[in-house]
């Protein structure tokens, strides 16, 4: 998936692409720009976003934060309605007391965090477009991209989504990240994967029907398998806020950045402490999907122990400086397009359409071009 991105990134003009999108299509259904212009001010200095009263640089990286935190709720929402608390917070789907059985093995309250997960999301998504649009900036909306198909099991909405939950290839190695002491990613260096099968191939984290909900260790390893992509998501939030805030100008924009970024580093801690009792097991109608006892070598023991949740204080900034006990990765550099790549290496855009892409990758080079104080 990575050469999607790769691909659209050489081949059209970013800028040609937007302007184009916008001719296309009607103005109601264009991911950018909805609230706070008209098609005509995109007609003359090409369809640059607007910024309002905020620097170009930060407007554009509430922007594609904006968009991540879209993604991030649609994602969520699906699994909310199969596995979380069933109300009117959270709306729309009806519950699968099958799965919900399944991921509380993890945890009792599981259904509980899902659903507040979700929507913390939502709250996020709403908040960082309001501010957008009552500073006179452009805002981000992905509607015109809700096309995926919904589980088929029993509990979903039918309705068109912007995420696929359904073939995910899940990095675990931030479980390995956050428990050694003398690796940073920011240095290069890399991490082993608590669940390797699960990295490769492609695994469902939601029942895709009601064929799924059976035999038991199926439908939990579709549960150990969210539970374990519920970390790799948030991890990614927990190192995507602090990353972008390094280049924001404006006190209120910095404030609102780091102000949520802890609430994902709040997820993340949670999910790290749930996966760590992903029962082991080999998934009955996938054999290559194996969960190993995370408590048994090569993991377990003194430096990988399940109940190590807390990140252990490791190399940063310079070797020569003591360890510290830090969020990682932070390097600024490239962090809303690594962050872009990262969503889809991980399948959660498979069935999306090249418009879907091109848009996402220009919010992310905007974001990655922003400098503090300068643009
Ligand atoms: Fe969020
Ligand atoms: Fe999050």
């Amino acid at each position: 998936m990575k050469d999607v991105l790769n691909g659209v990134k050489s081949s059209i003009n970013r800028r040609k692409f937007v302007k184009n999108g916008l001719t296309a299509a009607s103005a109601a259904t264009v991911g950018v720009g909805l609230l706070a212009s008209s098609s005509s001010a995109f007609a003359k200095n090409g369809p640059e976003e607007h910024s309002g009263s905020l620097t170009k640089g930060d407007a554009a990286i509430l922007r594609f934060l904006a968009a991540a935190e879209i993604l991030e709720t649609d994602l969520w929402q699906q699994y909310n309605e199969l596995g979380g608390i069933q109300d009117s917070e959270v709306p729309g789907g009806s519950g699968n007391s099958v799965y919900t059985a399944a991921l509380a093995v993890l945890d009792s309250d599981m259904a509980q965090y899902i659903h507040d997960n979700t929507e913390d999301e939502l709250t996020h998504e709403v908040f960082i477009n309001a501010f957008l649009a009552s500073n006179g900036a452009d805002t981000v909306n992905l509607d015109q991209f809700r096309t995926l198909p919904s589980s088929k099991a029993s509990g979903a909405q039918q309705i068109g989504r912007l995420t696929n939950l359904m073939q995910l290839t899940v990095d675990t190695s931030w479980w390995t990240r956050y428990r050694v002491g003398n690796k940073n990613p920011d240095f290069g260096d890399t991490f082993d994967q608590a669940v390797p099968t699960l990295n490769v191939g492609q695994h469902p984290a939601i029942p895709r029907t009601d064929d799924d909900l059976t035999p038991n260790d199926h439908i939990q390893a579709i549960a150990n398998t969210a539970g374990f992509h519920f970390g790799t998501i948030e991890q990614g939030g927990t190192s995507l806020y602090p990353s972008l805030a390094q280049r924001i100008t404006h006190p209120d924009v910095l404030r609102i950045v780091l102000s949520i970024g802890p609430t994902e580093a709040m997820h993340f801690q949670t999910w790290s402490d749930k996966a760590g009792n992903a029962p082991a097991l080999t998934d009955p109608k996938d054999s290559t999907l194996v969960f190993p006892d995370l408590n048994s070598p090569p993991l377990g023991g003194e430096e990988f122990q399940t109940n190590l949740i807390m990140p252990e204080p490791t190399i940063f900034l310079s070797r020569s400086l003591p360890a510290c006990s830090i969020v990682r990765p932070t390097a600024t550099k490239g962090a809303a397009m690594g962050a872009l790549k990262f969503l889809t290496a991980m399948g959660l855009f498979i069935g999306q359409s090249p418009a879907f892409f091109q848009l996402l990758t220009d919010l992310a080079e905007d974001a990655d071009a922003a400098k503090n104080g300068r643009a």
